[in-house]
């Protein structure tokens, strides 16, 4: 059990999300999968007018790279079809090391090489309510694994957090927005994976999907190219409602429906962290 004094300073820095979380569908776990971490954009199933509810994280996406072909897993308590037999304990080691239970990793499709700083709070809360989520059989393609793709691990998500290394803002905003992975798209693939000493946010990624290509754009604070030049309320905007500073709409898979859910606190303290990122034109 948290000490006293670690509760505390939890309750206090998730006062303003904790009350927003409860005017929603219930607690910080669904927060997170829901909102930042944003899982249903690969593992709900997708209509015509976009995620089936009623299927909620039963399986989704197909990515059919060279390496790998593999189809986002269902990861409802389904017993044959999902993950009804995993333990809590199970779960939490995929999402920390990207490695299941049968030992056999993920293809780094999934971002586990983001998700290691989730403390261990929120990793419960984010475990408790995917096991509480409606079962749904569902099965999906067997992943096919071609050749090995080194994991890459973001630095700075080495290890998890805890609840007094997130209360300044600019590293809750750097844990937030790494659990949202946005470093991830907004980097660009080098030939050794991303460099993300030197490349952080500059953006040119290629995203091939249904919604055919969509390249990142730089998100670093360069005047030019990046968002230096934008207000606070244009880059939230931006992240939640996919529009451009110009007003344009931006176009999939940056899951602006889900990152709307997140609190205005916690949209500012991604900001704040944005703002610390040098220009890289
Ligand atoms: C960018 C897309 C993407 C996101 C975002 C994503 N996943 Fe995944 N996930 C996948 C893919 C693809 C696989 C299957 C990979 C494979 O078969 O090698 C997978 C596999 C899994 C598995 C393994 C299930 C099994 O039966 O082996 C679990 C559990 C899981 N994801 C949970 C989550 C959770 C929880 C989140 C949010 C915190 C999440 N995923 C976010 C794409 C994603
Ligand atoms: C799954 C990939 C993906 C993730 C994750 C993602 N983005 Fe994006 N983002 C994109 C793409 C692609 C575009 C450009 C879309 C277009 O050109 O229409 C974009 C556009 C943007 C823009 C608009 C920039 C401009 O010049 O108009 C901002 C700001 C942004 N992203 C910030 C973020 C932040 C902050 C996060 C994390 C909270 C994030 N993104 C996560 C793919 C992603």
């Amino acid at each position: 059990m948290p000490s006293f004094r670690v509760l505390l300073a939890f309750a206090v820095l998730f006062a303003p999300t904790v009350a927003v979380a409860q005017s929603g569908d219930g607690g910080r776990g669904s927060y997170l999968v829901n909102g930042l971490m944003a899982c249903g954009s690969c593992h709900t199933p997708k209509g015509p007018q976009g995620d089936i509810a009623e299927k909620a994280f039963s399986g989704g996406l197909t990515f059919d790279e060279g390496p790998f072909k593999v189809t986002a897993s269902n990861i409802t308590p389904d017993p044959e079809t999902g993950i009804g037999s995993w333990s809590a304990d199970d779960l939490k080691r995929l999402l920390r090391t990207g490695v299941r239970p049968n030992g056999v990793p993920l293809a780094p499709i999934m971002p586990t090489g983001f998700y290691g700083l989730m403390s261990e709070e929120d990793l419960d809360q984010a475990v408790a309510y995917l096991r509480s989520v409606p079962a749904v059989k569902n099965k999906v393609p067997d992943p096919v694994y071609r050749a090995v793709i080194p994991r890459q691990v973001f630095p700075g998500a080495e290890k998890p957090y805890t609840a007094t290394d997130i209360q300044a803002p600019v590293a809750r905003g750097f844990y937030l927005a790494t659990l949202a992975h946005c470093m991830e798209c907004h980097t660009p693939m080098g030939p050794r994976g991303r460099d993300f000493a030197n490349d952080l946010g500059k953006g040119g990624f290629e995203l091939k999907g249904p919604w055919g290509i969509s390249i990142s754009r730089n998100i670093t604070q360069s005047t030019t190219k990046g968002l230096g030049g934008w207000t606070d309320a244009e880059i939230k905007r931006a992240i939640t409602k996919g529009i451009s500073k110009d007003g344009s709409h931006l176009a999939p898979p940056m899951s602006f429906a889900s990152y709307e859910r997140a609190s205005e606190a916690d949209l500012d303290a991604i900001v704040a962290w944005l703002r610390t990122l040098p220009a890289r034109d």
